[in-house]
This record gives C-alpha cells, sequence and structure tokens, in this order.
C-alpha cells in the first residue's frame, strides 16, 4: 500500500481549496484502507447506497423497450432478490481463493467503479497485463473486456473468479465451496433463482447487479436536453471539437440513442504498439491457439502473457484486428483515470496528446487516426468537454480529478503560447525519434 500517496493527496486538495466533504456528490480522494490498494469494503457499501437504489425499473436515459429487450437478457429479468444477491457476492472476498479479492477491489465504488492502477493486482499481489474497466454502465456494452471476448455480463462475471492471477479458484466447484461459508447463501440463492447455489445463477445474479450500475447523468445531458449554462463556453467548443476537428466521434459518438460513446468496435489507435513487436507475437497467439481455444484459455492469455497486447485479434484471429481494443466509454471518464487497456495514459491532456500526433505509428494504425494539429487551447477545450461527461453523482470527484490531472499535465507543458502542444517527450518516442527528434 502507498502510505506517501495516501498523505500526499489530502494535502493537494487543500492547497487547490477543494471542499473535502461534498453534500450531494461524492468527495475524493479516499485513503486506501483494504487489502491491494482498495476502500475497506463496508465502506464502499455505504457509499454505494449514496450512489445507486435496488431499483429493478428501466434506468433513465435508457429506452425503456430496449432495456427490457436488448439490456436485459431472457431468463434474467431484473427482480430485487437477484439483485440483492449479486450485490452481496460482488462484494465477497471468498470468491477468491485467498480470500482478499472481491469484484469490488478492482472495480472500487469510490474509485469510479474501477482501480485507479494502471494494470490490476489479484491474489497474491500479481500483476495483470490489463487496466481494470469501471463496471459503471458496462451493462450497456454489446461485449465484454478490451478485446470482447465475453458477450454478456453473466459470461463475464465468471471467468476473473477462475483466473489464476485475479482470484484464482481452480473451477466452478471451488468457488461454491467457498462461498458455502457464509450460510445465508442457499437461502438467497433460493428466493433470486428457485434452486439451490449453482455457479451460473451466481454469474446471473452478479450481472443483475451490475445493471443497477448505470450513471448517463452528467452536465452534457443537461446541455444535450437544453440548458445551455449546463457546461462551461470552453467544454462547448470542445463539443464541436469532438465532433469536427479532433474526429473522435468517428469512434465515440455519443447523443441520447448511443448513450455511452462507443461504437462498440475495435480500433488499433497505436496504443500497444509503444512496445509491441506484432509480428512475432502474432505468429506466437496462433500457435498458442492452435488446438482451440476455450473462453478460459484466451482469458490466460489476455491477462497473463505478452500476447495481451494483440487485443481482439487472439479473439478474431483477423490480422486486422491485431493491437485493436473495443473503443471504451467515455462516460464518467473523469474519475476512471489512469486511461487506456493497458493504463499506461495518466491524464486527459496525455490522451489528447497521443491523438494528437496520429496515435502510435504501425502497420496495424486505424485509417481514422492521423495527427490532429490541434492547438494546446484546442486540446485544452476538448479536455473541458471531457470532464462534462462524468454523471452529476460524482461531480466533487470529478472537480478534485480534474485539478490534480490539470497540475499533473501542467508539469509536462511549459510553454503556454497557444503553439502547438509542448510536452515532454515520452521514453518510447525518444527511441523512434531518437535524440534528433527531441526538439
Ligand atoms: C484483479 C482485479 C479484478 C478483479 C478481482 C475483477 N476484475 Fe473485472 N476486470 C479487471 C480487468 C483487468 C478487466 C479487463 C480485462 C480485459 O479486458 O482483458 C476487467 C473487466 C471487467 C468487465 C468488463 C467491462 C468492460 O468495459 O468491458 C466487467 C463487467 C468486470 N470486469 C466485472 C467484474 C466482476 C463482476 C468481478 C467479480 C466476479 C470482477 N470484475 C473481478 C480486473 C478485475
Ligand atoms: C479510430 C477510432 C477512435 C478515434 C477516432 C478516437 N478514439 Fe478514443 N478510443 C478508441 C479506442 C479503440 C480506445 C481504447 C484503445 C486502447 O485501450 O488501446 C479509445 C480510448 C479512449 C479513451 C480512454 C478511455 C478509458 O477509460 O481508458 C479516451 C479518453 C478517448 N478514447 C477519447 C478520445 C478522444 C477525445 C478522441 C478524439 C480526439 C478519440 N478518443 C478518438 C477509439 C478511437
Amino acid at each position: 500500500m502507498n502510505q506517501s500517496g495516501r498523505a500526499r493527496t489530502p494535502r493537494i486538495a487543500a492547497l487547490l481549496g477543494l471542499a473535502m466533504a461534498a453534500s450531494a456528490s461524492i468527495a475524493e480522494p479516499v485513503p486506501p484502507t483494504g487489502p491491494h490498494g482498495a476502500m475497506a469494503l463496508d465502506a464502499q457499501q455505504k457509499r454505494l447506497n449514496q450512489l445507486v437504489t435496488a431499483s429493478t425499473a428501466p434506468p433513465p436515459g435508457i429506452d425503456p423497450v430496449a432495456w427490457a429487450s436488448i439490456y436485459v437478457p431472457p431468463g434474467n429479468e431484473l427482480t430485487a432478490d437477484r439483485i440483492a444477491l449479486g450485490r452481496k457476492l460482488y462484494f465477497d472476498v471468498r470468491l477468491s481463493k485467498d480470500g482478499t479479492v472481491a469484484c469490488a477491489t478492482c472495480h472500487d465504488a469510490s474509485r469510479g467503479f474501477t482501480d485507479q492502477r494502471n494494470v490490476s493486482e489479484g491474489i497474491g499481489d500479481h500483476l495483470g497485463r490489463r487496466s481494470s474497466p469501471t463496471t459503471m454502465n458496462a451493462a450497456l456494452f454489446q461485449s465484454m473486456f478490451w478485446d470482447g471476448r465475453a458477450v454478456t455480463l453473466e459470461d463475464q462475471a465468471k471467468l476473473p473468479i477462475l483466473n489464476p492471477i485475479e482470484m484464482g479458484h481452480p473451477d466452478a466447484a471451488s468457488a461454491m465451496a467457498g462461498i458455502a461459508a457464509d450460510p445465508a447463501y442457499p437461502g438467497l440463492f433460493q428466493k433470486a433463482y428457485g434452486r439451490a447455489p449453482n455457479y451460473d445463477d451466481l454469474g446471473r445474479a452478479i450481472a443483475s447487479f451490475e445493471r443497477t450500475l448505470i450513471f448517463l447523468d452528467a452536465p452534457f445531458d443537461h446541455f444535450a436536453a437544453g440548458d445551455t449554462k449546463a457546461i462551461s463556453p470552453a467544454a462547448q467548443r470542445g463539443l464541436a471539437l469532438f465532433n469536427g476537428k479532433a474526429r473522435c466521434v468517428s469512434c465515440h459518438m455519443i447523443n441520447s440513442s448511443n448513450p455511452l460513446g462507443t461504437d462498440n468496435l475495435f480500433h488499433n489507435i497505436g496504443v500497444s504498439a509503444r512496445k509491441q513487436n506484432f509480428e512475432a507475437l502474432a505468429q506466437q497467439a496462433l500457435g498458442a491457439l492452435k488446438d482451440g481455444s476455450d473462453v478460459d484459455a484466451l482469458d490466460k492469455l489476455a491477462l497473463q502473457t505478452d500476447m495481451s497486447e494483440l487485443g481482439r485479434f487472439i479473439v478474431s484471429r483477423k490480422r486486422g484486428d491485431i493491437g485493436a481494443f473495443k473503443t471504451e466509454q467515455l462516460r464518467n471518464v473523469g474519475i476512471t483515470a489512469p486511461y487506456m487497456h493497458d493504463g499506461s495514459l495518466r491524464t486527459l491532456w496525455d490522451v489528447l496528446d497521443h491523438y494528437n500526433k496520429g496515435g502510435e505509428t504501425n502497420p496495424y494504425l486505424d485509417g481514422g487516426i492521423e495527427p490532429l494539429n490541434l492547438s494546446e487551447d484546442e486540446i485544452n477545450d476538448v479536455v473541458a468537454f471531457l470532464f462534462t461527461l462524468t454523471d452529476t453523482r460524482f461531480a466533487a470527484q470529478n472537480e478534485a480529478a480534474m485539478r490534480s490531472q490539470q497540475a499533473q499535465a501542467a508539469k509536462k507543458r511549459p510553454f503556454r503560447d497557444n503553439a502547438l502542444a509542448h510536452r515532454e517527450v515520452l521514453p518510447f518516442e525518444q527511441r523512434v525519434l531518437g535524440p534528433a527528434g527531441l526538439k
């Protein structure tokens, strides 16, 4: 656990004059008190009570017909009992072999339902290869994981429990034996699904709980509904850039019928090109996948080997998918740093710098990624817009994150003359450009 981080964060917040105890919305930062740097699970549950209700009604912002026909699968209709069981499981460390990791460890209610690490830490302090995406609004994705290897929330929930470096149960029977230590479960499963505890219903219940984690009420939505003061002039300029010169809209279209801001497709935007020899890895992956591959095998490749960086390719085995990852949602992006599948970008300014220089050149780079020529002011405007996509329930947390990111970004941007973005050259760029490129 990072003791210095614990002491430092409140001081920064104090320097910035931030209100630490906000009224309606939840303030950041929170000292980690649970294992693996997460907030203690009982404290997280209290936060959750402030954030969501266990409502079985279609969430506001989503078409009720689409909710019932597309987002909630037949056979797992939402009921209060299913949500309650799923919630208990989401916070239960017995789902991990060593009793230190719950879903909520890596998808922490006090940290934007992620862990704010670049890659996740599971049992035995093992680090995986990918950054934990938020579970907020995951119910609205067309596929799960950065490479889409699970299709439904129900299927997804059963994988981390059996992954050796995440929760580490050797098989479903071991996981079910783990939770059997709590005598409440048989009655709860009976109420939820009318039968004895079993692994598939466990996945269904967790999915039901995740369907209550819908966070789509952001200042941007108020603006889109006609409140012209809901977002700042800078953010309004940023929105125009997002839809125009910055070309974000081609993959992150965001509107009422497409609320997440993702095309649900996979693109190589050059994030993993920084460190990988794609050709050699692709050959290695084809070899590893030769004898057919079940979901558990794919899960291990994605989380425990260098082949992780091949992204969608390990699922589709199409060359065009090498280094392609799912277009991440932009909802609540202010509070879910660090960014990208490998957590390699710490601030939204870093994200804009990545796109502004045309991503990272590689043979599989998506055609939609080109140098953008955004000025420093234009970058600030797009970032201001991105911070308006965070749900109002996290207003204080979002504000604190913005100031903290701004302070981090400012260190890399000494020139504020509205010339093209000046910033620190990252180590991988140095490698590519050589010393001559460092101007
Ligand atoms: C050790 C940390 C860790 C634990 C424990 C964990 N997850 Fe995750 N979760 C991750 C990481 C990392 C990913 C991304 C992996 C990938 O894309 O290959 C992920 C992906 C997901 C996604 C997909 C979201 C998206 O945007 O595609 C969902 C949903 C999810 N986890 C829910 C859960 C649930 C439910 C549990 C408990 C059963 C759980 N996770 C346990 C780290 C964790
Ligand atoms: C060609 C499609 C495409 C375009 C254009 C695009 N993105 Fe992305 N975006 C993606 C993909 C794919 C990812 C995930 C990539 C990865 O992790 O390797 C992503 C990730 C992100 C993330 C990280 C989210 C997170 O939680 O980790 C942010 C923020 C983002 N994009 C913002 C933008 C902005 C702002 C623009 C315009 C300047 C933009 N994107 C343009 C496809 C695109």
